[in-house]
């Protein structure tokens, strides 16, 4: 959670859009309990014009009121809808912006709690992340660009999203409706984990004592009850959320479910979860795997816990990309 002092919250300087006119005041941090306006709600950005501009750049944040939150993270939505449909950026960019752009909405999500809002940011999130792999179905592609990310939950939940995504158009599961649950789903499944301090979330998995791994493992439910208190998220979504890490074999969690009895949507994510997890090197996962290291680990050290045939299709995406292997299916 970020820094909070009597109502003011920083946030990066990158999630103040330039030129744009603020919506609400920006403060500086001088000191203990001193801070100056630096720009005014209403007024244009002009952070680089002020003489307190190298301050700002050495902190790299700023402090806005906490309730202004919404307001920041709904401007950063609207401009990232624009540079999603300019065909002139390119796919990098626009995953860069769109990663700032999550990052300001779980930063949202972390001070005032999830609301309809959010879901909408959210639900944008997560058609960016489907019209992405339309521009670049490659999944070595796309998940280099986001190894760059560096807010690790923001990078997880993206690469999920897409992932999950990818596993469902290569069982030809295509539908638009199904493919926004599925990329929602990879988008909230550890929303639970914005309640976890920081700390908490630094530690080593390896270390964690037994009473750490079952504070851990409250995680799903703590997301549960989180998207619950909004209406309209979908069946589906809660479902993938809660059950994100049962596996076929019924050796996961909450419940240890068989595969039989979860829910179609939540194989998937599950899946993409551990397969993401094992690629990106975190606090957890000191080495990175490219895509087919991280399969052979799955099949090889974790023995393949999850539903066959969405490791089929996932295998199937990389053998073929996602448009052949939505009619090639090789098991
Ligand atoms: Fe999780
Ligand atoms: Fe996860």
């Amino acid at each position: 959670m970020r820094n909070e002092v009597d109502g003011l919250v920083s946030i990066s300087l990158d999630d103040i859009l330039p030129n744009v006119t603020l919506p609400g005041d920006i403060f500086l941090k001088l000191g203990e309990n001193n801070f100056v306006l630096i720009g005014r709600e209403g007024t244009k950005e002009r952070l680089k014009e002020l003489h307190f501009f190298d301050k700002v750049k050495i902190s790299n944040e700023v402090y806005i009121k906490k309730m202004d939150l919404r307001k920041f993270s709904a401007l950063r939505v609207l401009a990232s809808n624009e540079i999603m449909k300019n065909d002139k950026i390119s796919t990098e960019a626009k995953a860069t912006v769109l990663s700032k752009t999550l990052n300001s909405v779980f930063n949202t999500v972390s001070h005032l709690g999830f609301s309809h809002e959010a879901l909408g940011h959210s639900k944008f999130v997560a058609n960016s992340v489907i019209r992405l792999i339309e521009e670049t179905p490659k999944l070595n592609t796309l998940m280099n660009i986001l190894n760059g990310v560096s807010e690790e939950l923001v990078k997880h939940s993206m690469a999920t999203s897409m992932i999950s995504v990818m596993i469902s158009q290569s069982k030809g599961w295509n539908n638009p409706s199904i493919l926004e649950k599925m990329a929602l789903g990879g988008i909230l499944h550890d929303i639970g984990l914005k309640e976890y301090p920081k700390e908490f979330l630094k530690k080593p998995r390896i270390e964690y004592t037994s009473e750490d791994l079952e504070y851990y493992q409250k995680h799903p439910f703590r997301g549960l009850e989180i998207l619950r208190t909004v209406e309209n998220v979908p069946q589906e979504v809660l479902a993938i959320v809660y059950e994100h890490h049962e596996n076929a074999i019924g050796q996961g969690y909450p419940r240890a479910y068989r595969d039989v009895r979860l829910h179609p949507f939540s194989k998937v994510v599950a899946l993409a979860d551990t397969f993401c997890e094992v690629s990106f090197v975190d606090v957890h996962n000191p080495e990175a795997r490219d895509p087919d290291e991280a399969i052979t680990y799955i099949e090889n050290v974790l023995g393949q816990p999850f539903n066959k045939e969405c490791f089929n299709a996932l295998k199937n995406v990389l053998m073929f990309g996602i448009r052949k292997a939505s009619v090639k299916i090789v098991s």
